[in-house]
Order: C-alpha cells, then structure tokens, then sequence
C-alpha cells in the first residue's frame, strides 16, 4: 500500500495527522511487517488518532477495544445472548425439542455476541483478504491477566470458544496498541511490538497541528500558541495539557476573534488548557503574563 516512509507520512498529512518521521517509520514498519504497534506517550499527544487515521487511509474497519480495569473476556471477546438463548429455549420446549437439542441449539455462532477481538478476526474472515485496524486502547488500565491473554492472542489470532470451536483469523488486523504508561508493561507483550514513544510536539510541530486542524486559526495565534504551550508544560504542573487541549485553546481564541496572545484574554481562557485549580492559579496572571512576554516579537 505505501511505497515509502515519505508516502506514509504524506498520507497521514492528508488526513490532518502530523507525524514526525519517527512514527512514520514505525507505522510503515508496522504495516510492511504485519507487526503490532505499541504507542506510548502522555495523554492527548495522538496515539488513539493513529490508529483512526490510519483505518481511513486503508479505507477499513477501526474495531476499538477500550481497556479499563476489570476488564474481562466476556468484554473483550464475547459473550453468550442470554436473553435470546432463554427465549429460543423456550421455543425449542414449545416445539417439542429434547434438551440434549436445545442446548446444542443455543450454544451456536448465533447466540454469540462478539466483543472487539472476535470483531476483528470476523471481519477478517467476512471480508476475503482485507484487514480491519484493531485499536486496543489505554491498555495499561487492564490488568496484567489480560495482557497476557492478549498476547496469546497476538501470536495466532485465535479464539477459542469451548461450545464451538477454535475461530481463526484469514489474516492477522493492523493492531495498535496504546499506553498512557501508568504502569509498565510486560516485555513479552513489548517483544512481540514494534514500539514508539510520542512526545510531547515540538514548537514546528504544534504549530502544523494547530494550522492543520483548525486553518480558520490566524497563523500568527498558531504560532503563539505552541511556543506558549511549549514553555507552559516546562513549568511543574499537576496536569500537563497534551494536544487536544492545544486545540480546544486555539479555537476558544479563534472564537473570540484573537490574532495574538493577550494576558487577559490568556487569564481568561485558561480553563481550556489547564483542568485543576492548582494549576490554573499557578499560571494565572503574573506567571502567564511572563510567558507572553518571551514570545519573540514581530519581526
Ligand atoms: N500529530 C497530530 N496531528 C494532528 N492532530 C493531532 C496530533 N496529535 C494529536 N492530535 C489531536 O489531538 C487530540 C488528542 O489526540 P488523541 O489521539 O486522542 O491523544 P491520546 O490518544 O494520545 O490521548 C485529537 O483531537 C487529535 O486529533
Ligand atoms: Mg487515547
């Protein structure tokens, strides 16, 4: 599908995702070698957009798997229809059915409710020699007992369910795999990854993003604004603001017709880039107006 790590990074471009050259290379790699990708980075620096960017640039499903503790197979995988296995139940006595029968009736493909990871290897199997993008997202909130069943399943798409059979995957999904790294992960599920840290932008960076995804964004608040969230997450916060809250703030600004930081306005609008008290009373005012004042001046 891409040639090169440059198409790679154009394409994702042309969908509005900046990627520096590094994580062009992993996701080419990742692609070419059918690996799963691990993404790591803080919060709101693009990991989940990844993989929705790339499940549109391949024109396929995202199937997304949301990890959160307690996480279980019944969520991840699949589930028995028991509201429909008592009805049918209920038919099969009506008609006369033995229940040697009617279990066997009730325990099939029919009566199943796929979770994400029986999704993607379905979709595989649906859909002849296409691959679905599978986002398991924020992996490091399930407990260490499904990323090991994760990783069994990694190794041969497979899904076995006792009352069926074993249901393979036609072709292995893209996989990406996301972490917020509120804990670590073991080193089998990292061996069997391609792995990138995505960082926090560059001051170049922010800017593309803020130009990309808002072009309605004057060029010159753009470039304000990612000098001004580069020297902000700097300070000792207790949240420090990610990408998302960049552009929640570039378009507050916009809104309020803004072509240049000004410290009331910033005081102001402090709530779209800072979500704790502590925080926003720490930038508020003297603090704020320092930042502004080392932005570089007109030239
Ligand atoms: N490199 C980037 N290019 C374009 N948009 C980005 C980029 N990084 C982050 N964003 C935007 O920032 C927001 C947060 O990204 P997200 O992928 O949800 O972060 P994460 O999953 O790392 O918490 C999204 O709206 C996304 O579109
Ligand atoms: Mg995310």
């Amino acid at each position: 599908m891409f040639g090169s790590i440059d198409d790679v990074q154009e394409a994702l471009r042309g969908r509005g995702y900046i990627a520096d050259r590094g994580l062009a290379t992993s996701i080419y790699l990742s692609l070419r070698l059918g690996k799963p990708l691990l993404l790591e980075g803080e919060a709101g620096v693009g990991k989940t957009e990844v993989a929705k960017t790339i499940s549109a640039l391949l024109d396929t499903e995202l199937i997304r798997l949301q990890c959160y503790e307690g996480l279980d197979v019944n969520h991840a995988v699949y589930e028995w229809n028991y509201a429909k296995q008592m009805l049918e139940i209920r038919l099969l006595e009506l008609e006369g059915f033995n229940r040697d029968r009617a279990i066997a009736e009730i325990f099939s493909r029919d009566f199943l409710i796929a979770r994400p990871l029986l999704q993607a290897v379905d979709y595989t199997l649906e859909h002849e020699g296409e691959r679905p993008v599978l986002l398991i997202d924020e992996v490091d909130r399930a407990d260490e007992e499904f990323e090991a069943f994760l990783l069994e399943l990694l190794s041969d798409f497979q899904i076995t369910v006792p009352e069926i059979g074993t249901i393979r995957a036609a072709r292995p999904p893209v996989v990406i795999i996301t972490s917020n790294r509120t804990r670590e992960l073991h080193d089998a599920l990292k061996r069997r990854c391609l792995y990138y840290w995505i960082d926090y932008p560059s001051i170049e960076k922010e800017e593309q993003i803020i130009l990309t995804r808002l072009p309605e964004a004057p060029s010159r608040l753009a470039a304000q604004i990612s000098r001004f969230m580069h020297e902000l997450r700097r300070l000792d916060l207790y949240k420090v603001p990610g990408v998302a809250e960049t552009l929640d703030w570039a378009a507050a600004l916009t809104a309020l017709h803004q072509s240049e930081l000004r410290s009331e306005v910033v005081d102001a609008t402090l709530g779209a880039i800072l979500k704790h008290q502590e925080d926003v009373a720490r930038v508020n005012g003297p603090t704020a107006r320092r930042l502004i004042a080392s932005l570089p001046g007109d030239e």
